[in-house]
């Protein structure tokens, strides 16, 4: 599974980069402004940084609009996938530019019927929001699950992109599941190292290790 980081903190992005984690970057509106950069700027800054697609996010809500938007943050890497939200315009966007040739990541999915057009309109990359349908008590992971089906079902090679991961249990359910990447919030990343039988059999390695008396440097 590919790992995309849901962020626009340079450093954070840089820190995961750095082990050989990332994949891949996502940004949309919400995290632009927490970061309190100028989009252009920091989607370059990060797009020199990581190898893999980096999301930028259009703001327009009619089609048209969309599209020029799209070529625009398009221009500012090789390695950019325009984000769209999944509306009837954003459809038309999603098949204009990616047969422009760009990578586009169809964002705000909630359903499995959205996923389909999604894909018949030509998307590199599907993003269900897992924890947002959490949210008001449906299945996230149901909604993955359906989507790998129907895409297999049919052979689309729409990446399915398992976005709004809010904890390491949506990471294990949308690897077991089949997910082709995740985004996900650095912090999540990096809890996925942690296991309380890990950090207690350290520390009796280390406990023993002290009654030996030797240095290995
Ligand atoms: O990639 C989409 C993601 O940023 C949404 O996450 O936690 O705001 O639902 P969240």
């Amino acid at each position: 599974m590919k790992f995309f980081v849901d962020t626009a903190e340079v450093d954070q992005i840089a820190e995961l980069n750095d082990l050989g984690m990332v994949d891949g970057v996502t940004t949309n509106p919400s995290l632009i402004m927490k970061s309190g950069r100028d989009i252009i700027e920091v989607t370059k800054e990060i797009a020199e940084m990581v190898d893999g697609p980096v999301s930028a996010e259009v703001v327009a809500l009619e089609a048209d609009a969309m599209i020029e938007e799209g070529r625009k943050l398009a221009k500012i890497a090789d390695n950019i996938a325009v984000k769209v939200p999944l509306t009837w315009a954003g459809l038309k966007a999603c098949n204009v530019l990616s047969n422009e040739g760009n990578m586009v990541n169809v964002t705000l999915c909630f359903s499995a019927n959205q996923a389909l057009l999604a894909a018949k309109a030509g998307a590199t990359f599907i993003s269900p929001f897992i924890g947002r349908l959490d949210d008001i008590n449906l299945d996230g992971m149901e909604l993955i699950s359906d989507i790998r089906q129907i895409y297999d079902n049919y052979g689309y090679d729409t990446q399915i992109l398992a976005a709004s991961i809010r904890s390491v249990n949506h990471a294990y359910q949308a690897a077991m599941i089949g997910s082709d990447v995740m985004t996900a919030p650095p912090a999540v990343i990096k809890k996925m190292a942690e296991h309380p039988l890990t950090d207690a059999g350290l520390d009796a390695f280390m406990k023993d290790w002290a009654k030996t008396g030797q240095k290995i440097v």
